[in-house]
């Protein structure tokens, strides 16, 4: 779906999400989001939280799940994802705390492969993920599954690409001050949710888009997996699909 401007993309972005939410509180059900952090995502934030505020859109049945957090890193960091997505969402909207899970970038290194194990059941054990966010890295990663993550691959700790460290400076005041790794959601977790929404804003991601979705599949760009699941769109503004 190609839309004008960003900002009319996250709209209709958001009122999926909200019509969603809505639906599973009719049905007296809970509902399970895949969240993402970067820039993209940041305006369908914005429109979650007006409705929150200006037409009463509750949260308090939804379920979150993100997709990443650099490791190491403290959750109180103001580098850190789950000050992003408490910045970004979850402080201005009624999601109880319980609620909602972020990879944690201060355990122990020995205790990663237990917590990660953890995250995936802790997403089984509610139904799946329902609805999942995305945005894409300059080398198509999505989430930090970098080029040659394969199609199996779970919640891990994982080796940042340079170029994904190279974006990120700006960010961490110098490349040499980005973590050199984190932990990821897998493709299959993405790959198993029941609706994807990958979201790509401006020219600068207009040759990574084309080769997601009309290259060959590939780990070495790994949003190409898309091509293969049932209930994808990606939603890009006219920039964007430069070159589609
Ligand atoms: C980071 C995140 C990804 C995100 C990507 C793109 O690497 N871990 O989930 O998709 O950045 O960032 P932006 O949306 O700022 O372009």
């Amino acid at each position: 779906q190609i839309y004008s401007n960003s900002q009319l993309a996250s709209v209709a972005v958001a009122k999926e999400i909200a019509d969603l939410i809505k639906t599973r509180q009719q049905e007296g059900r809970h509902v399970v989001l895949g969240l993402a952090t970067g820039s993209t995502p940041i305006k369908v934030y914005k429109e979650l939280i007006r409705l929150h505020k200006e037409e009463g859109l509750s949260f308090s049945n939804v379920y979150s799940f993100n997709l990443d957090e650099y490791y190491p890193m403290k959750a109180n960091s103001t580098q850190s994802y789950v000050h992003f997505m408490k910045e970004q969402l979850f402080d201005h909207v009624d999601i109880p705390k319980e609620n909602y899970f972020i990879p944690d970038g201060s355990l122990k290194q020995e205790d990663i492969a237990e917590f990660c194990k953890e995250y995936d059941n802790n997403i089984a054990a509610l139904g799946g993920i329902d609805l999942q966010l995305l945005g894409i890295g300059g080398n198509g990663h999505i989430g930090f599954n970098e080029p040659g993550s394969l199609q199996n691959t779970k919640t891990r700790l994982i080796t940042l690409d340079h170029s994904t460290r190279a974006s990120a400076a700006g960010d961490f005041s110098g490349i040499s001050r980005v973590p050199k790794k984190a932990i990821t959601m897998g493709v299959s977790n993405i790959m198993n949710a029941h609706r994807v929404i990958l979201m790509a804003w401006g020219e600068g991601k207009s040759r990574i888009v084309r080769e997601a979705v009309e290259g060959p599949i590939s780990d070495q760009v790994p949003a190409s997996y898309l091509q293969q699941h049932s209930n994808t769109t990606f939603v890009i503004d006219e920039p964007c699909a430069n070159e589609l």
